[in-house]
């Protein structure tokens, strides 16, 4: 059985949690391998409506759900997910913690918002989650992982020595109170038991699960165009959402990956600070969000909307080695007249056919599109692909085309039987 990585290849909230959830019933693991509860997966199945941050969208199956190294994890946030899945009847006992994921510390949420704030109107956006400050402290060897609170003598003095540090930063740059040792120490020690019957360490597990050929899936979050390397920097987020990121948040070497999906929305959306060619300021772009209430699953925050970007879609094809697109809300374009689809970009007066890595010449580079007539007719109830108005089949054969890769699922509404395989995943 096949170890396939679904990922997000725009700029997050394409629908992952959704393909997830559908693939999950044939899984026996599902591994989220990066973010933390920067994340908003939505669900919906039989046992209703979820918001997943932190628990993988398999949750619902039989799959062992195992939250992997590459994820910052704030504590307070799964023990609060864990307890509203439980009361809401879902089992959660399969829920496995990597014992070298890092925590979300109580500086880490403070500091995110004070460099918010201190940047101003160059501010990037963030979820205030903590999840930069917490990737920062990971590469500045000053981490804190999940396996340390099963040692709480060596927790102590491990927190000690990162939070003497800390409070010099939040007192003599910020200007705002210390934290207290004994204050956090107590509360996460709290967690610590809570939560150490599902830490473990999980390459074990992992590497049983491949020996027995088990259907493993790679559960992305965030999107390509918010990867540190390839997004549009510095407005990103702090881990990869790539193919290559989930080798490593998951501890799966590459060759054991058989297959990448992308999935992308019909169109863009983004939320937070940073360029976005295809951006509708327009009536469009209001109509597009008010249909498809494109509004953030973690912050609210409305999420900017435009025409899908094939420039961005073929880099994001690319970078990732897609062997796939899964291709969510095609019914949300149900209504439109026309489409349009960017194939190029004028930059400086030429027409460039690739991701510029500077944010200041992808803020001035104008989309060039392509029309192509909408279907003006209802999609959320067909099944087939061959049931769908020749217009919506032209538009995803021209996705398909741009972005360099076939379709093997789309999905015409949120709920878990509102979706065409178009070819098998498998
Ligand atoms: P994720 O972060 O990638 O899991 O995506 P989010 O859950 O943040 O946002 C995707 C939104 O689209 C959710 O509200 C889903 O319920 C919804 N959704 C997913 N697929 C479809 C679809 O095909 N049609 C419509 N109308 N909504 C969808
Ligand atoms: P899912 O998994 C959409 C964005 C934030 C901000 C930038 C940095 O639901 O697709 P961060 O808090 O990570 O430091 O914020 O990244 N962002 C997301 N946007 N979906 C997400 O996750 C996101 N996670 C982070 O809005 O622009
Ligand atoms: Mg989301």
């Amino acid at each position: 059985m096949p170890v396939i990585a679904v990922l997000g290849a725009q700029w997050g909230d394409e629908g992952k949690g959704k393909v997830v959830d559908q693939l999950a019933a044939e899984a026996r693991m599902v591994i989220r391998f990066s973010g933390g509860d920067n994340a908003g997966h939505t669900v919906i199945n039989a046992h209703g409506e979820f918001k997943l941050h932190l628990v993988p969208s398999g949750i619902f199956s039989q799959a062992t759900c195992l939250i992997g190294n590459g994820v910052v994890i704030n504590p307070a946030r799964l023990i609060e997910e864990v307890d509203q899945l439980n009361k809401r009847g879902i089992d959660t006992s399969r829920l496995v913690i990597s014992d070298r994921a890092h925590l979300v510390m109580p500086y880490h949420l403070l500091l995110d918002g004070l460099e918010e704030e201190s940047r101003a109107d160059r501010a990037i956006g963030t979820t205030k989650r903590g999840i930069g400050p917490a990737f920062t402290d990971k590469v500045a060897r000053m981490g804190i992982r999940a396996g340390d609170l099963l040692d709480q003598k060596a927790f102590k003095y491990r927190l000690q020595s990162v939070l003497d540090y800390k409070n010099t930063i939040l007192t003599r740059v910020y200007g705002v109170s210390p934290l207290s040792l004994e204050e956090i120490y107590g509360q996460y020690c709290q967690y610590g038991e809570r939560l150490a019957p599902h830490i473990k360490e999980t390459t074990t597990l992992i590497r049983e699960a491949l020996v027995r050929d088990d259907y493993i899936l790679l559960e992305g979050a965030q999107g390509a165009l918010l990867d540190p390397d390839f997004g549009t920097y510095p407005y990103t987020t702090s881990s990869s959402p790539l193919s290559g990121g989930a080798c490593l948040g998951a501890g799966i070497n590459p060759k054991q990956i058989d297959r990448i999906l992308g999935v992308f929305k019909a169109y863009c959306t983004r939320v937070g600070s940073g360029p976005m060619p295809t951006e509708l300021h327009d009536e469009v772009g209001q109509a597009i969000r008010e249909r498809a209430h494109e509004y953030g699953t973690t912050t609210g925050r409305p999420r900017r909307c435009g025409w899908f970007d094939a420039v961005a879609a073929a880099f994001s094809s690319q970078i990732n080695g897609f062997t796939g697109m899964v291709i969510t809300r095609l019914d949300v374009l149900d209504t439109l007249p026309g489409l349009k689809i960017c194939t190029g970009y004028r930059l400086n007066g030429k027409t460039i056919g690739y991701f510029p890595a500077s944010i200041a010449d992808l803020e001035k580079c104008q989309p060039i599109y392509e029309e192509l007539p909408g279907w003006q007719t209802e999609t959320s109830h067909i099944r087939e692909f061959a049931r769908l108005p020749a217009e919506a089949r032209r538009y995803v054969n021209r996705l398909e085309e741009l972005s360099g890769c076939p379709a093997n699922i789309i999905c015409v509404g949120p709920s878990r039987e509102q979706t065409i395989q178009v070819r098998p995943v498998i």
